[in-house]
């Protein structure tokens, strides 16, 4: 990795899977952040055992951040807590990892599944963009003259392969998946609003697929590990530019159609 990622990030449902591998390499990069705020939704729970150990070895570049992307006031207070520890400097990077697989057939699939689908993977990536917008302006500010990237600010909504409307038919009968393949469809659009309401901030918006991936959603067949996505994913966020505003790309940077 030439040069530094960013000065800050966000990444959030950290405690394991992609987000907590996110959070492995962030730190072990040559330039890593100087500060990469972990959120997790149950920081004292048994599920974040690795995340704190995590942030022990590393005090001071990792703060763990009770972050629960369904509940509005626990991102409001991540966005306090986030500014107080940045000291009026402001925040690069947000990867918006967390994310639940409801899986579903029509049959399995009711107004429960599709609510609680979408307050997770649409409406949490959208509340947490709107109240750190503030903070990704800041950081914009600090470098008024430098075309997009993800040192400026950014914001990568992490999406998947099955959201892509073109793609759907080679891949429906294997995954029909109601519940996820909408919602993440809708992060899309998330994206692409946010990319264009952005703009005049400076501020690049991206969705990225990870791969499919051996983690408790991507199950053991999965022929990723978590370490080669994230690396892949790393690479590609390093290497974001303007033209890959409001796009989705996989995790070798290779653009998926809608
Ligand atoms: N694995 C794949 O093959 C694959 C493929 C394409 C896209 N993705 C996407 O990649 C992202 C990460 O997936 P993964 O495979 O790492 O999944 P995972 O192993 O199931 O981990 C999901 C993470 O999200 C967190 N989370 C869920 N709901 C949350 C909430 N309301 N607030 C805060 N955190 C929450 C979980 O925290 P808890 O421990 O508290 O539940 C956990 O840390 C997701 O957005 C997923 O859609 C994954």
């Amino acid at each position: 990795m030439a040069s530094v990622i960013c000065d800050s990030v966000l990444v959030t449902g950290s405690n394991r899977g992609i987000g907590l591998e996110l959070v492995h390499q962030l730190v072990d990069l040559p330039k890593s952040p100087g500060h990469i705020f972990a959120g997790c939704r149950d920081p004292g729970g048994p599920k974040a055992q690795e995340l704190r150990d995590l942030a022990q070895k590393h005090q001071g570049v990792i703060t763990v951040v009770q972050l629960d992307t369904d509940s509005p006031d626990s991102i409001k207070e991540a966005s306090n807590l986030v500014e107080s520890k940045l000291n009026g400097k402001g925040l690069n990077l947000i990867i918006n990892n967390a994310g639940v697989n409801i899986p579903g057939s029509l049959v399995e699939t009711g107004k429960k599944e599709m609510v609680d689908s979408y307050t997770t993977n649409v409406v949490g990536p959208m509340l947490i963009a709107k109240n750190f917008h503030p903070l990704l302006c800041k950081a914009a500010a600090q470098f008024p003259q430098s075309s997009m990237s993800c040192s400026r600010p950014a914001i990568v909504n992490v999406s998947t392969l099955l959201s892509s409307i073109t793609r759907c038919p080679e891949n429906f009968y294997r995954s029909p998946m109601y519940p996820y393949r909408i919602c993440k469809a809708a992060l899309n659009m998330l994206t692409r609003c946010l990319a264009e309401d952005f703009r005049k901030d400076g501020i690049l918006v991206a969705s990225l697929h990870p791969g499919w991936v051996r983690t408790e959603m991507g199950g053991p067949q999965a022929p990723l590990t978590t370490a080669e996505s994230v690396s892949g994913m790393i690479k590609v966020i390093t290497s974001l530019t303007e033209k890959d505003s409001g796009t989705l790309l996989d995790w070798e940077g290779k653009n998926i159609p809608w």
